[in-house]
């Protein structure tokens, strides 16, 4: 099992990379995934897509090549994102441009979003209504709002007594559903006909 965990904020030293390294570490320790592959958008790695992303750029293949192995070869995701504005960050909008439905299609994801107060909800409501049509990621029906999350999550000191143990609980049952969705839809996938050229993106 392999699970993959994209940070989708820009932000050096930000919260969500901090939640991502939590969930990473709590997949392993659990023995809920054998392998995690981490992938961060800090300080925005990806430029913007472009038409040579789809012309066969060679710049462009270097550049999503290897990102793409680790994703092809991953049972599903989970997905972290902050609030900004109300919204998902544009680089997170841009990772879901730059793959599409060879890497991500009928795989379970885990959406988990942060707030530094009491919001969160936005990046959930705008990742499954926008983000899943062409590329066919399967968003769990379960998912995280990490609200207040200076307080949280936190090695040693700085967590609040009340809310963290709730938010450790919470994330060991997020991610165990994760993986028996995980399960499940490898045996989906391994039937094959998926894929048809006629129906190439959703509608
Ligand atoms: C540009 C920007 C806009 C933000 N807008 C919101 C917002 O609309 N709602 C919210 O709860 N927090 C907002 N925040 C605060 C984030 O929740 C906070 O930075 C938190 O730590 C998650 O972001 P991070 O992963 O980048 O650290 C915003 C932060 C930035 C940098």
């Amino acid at each position: 099992m392999k699970i993959a965990i994209i940070n989708g904020s820009h932000r050096p030293n930000a919260q969500s990379a901090k939640v991502a390294a939590y969930l990473a570490d709590l997949a392993l320790s659990k023995g809920l995934a054998d392998q995690v592959y981490r992938y961060d958008l800090t300080d925005n790695p990806l430029p913007f897509w472009d038409e040579g992303v789809w012309q066969g750029d060679q710049a462009w293949e270097e550049r999503l090549q290897p990102i793409s192995e680790e994703l092809a070869a991953s049972d599903g995701f989970v997905i972290v994102t902050p609030e900004w504005h109300g919204m998902v960050p544009s680089g997170l909008k841009n990772f879901f441009l730059l793959w599409s439905n060879q890497e991500l299609a009928h795989k379970p994801a885990l959406i988990t979003s942060v707030s530094a107060g009491t919001g969160g909800a936005y990046p959930v409501a705008e990742l499954r209504m926008s983000s899943y049509k062409n590329n066919r990621i399967c968003y769990i029906p379960e998912q995280l709002i990490i609200r207040n999350v200076a307080r949280v999550l936190n090695e040693g000191a700085d967590n609040d007594p009340e809310s963290d143990p709730y938010y450790r609980r919470r994330a060991d049952y997020a991610l165990g559903l994760l993986v028996r969705y995980a399960s499940a839809l490898q045996q989906m996938r391994s039937a094959g006909g998926l894929f048809d050229g006629e129906f190439k993106n959703g509608m």
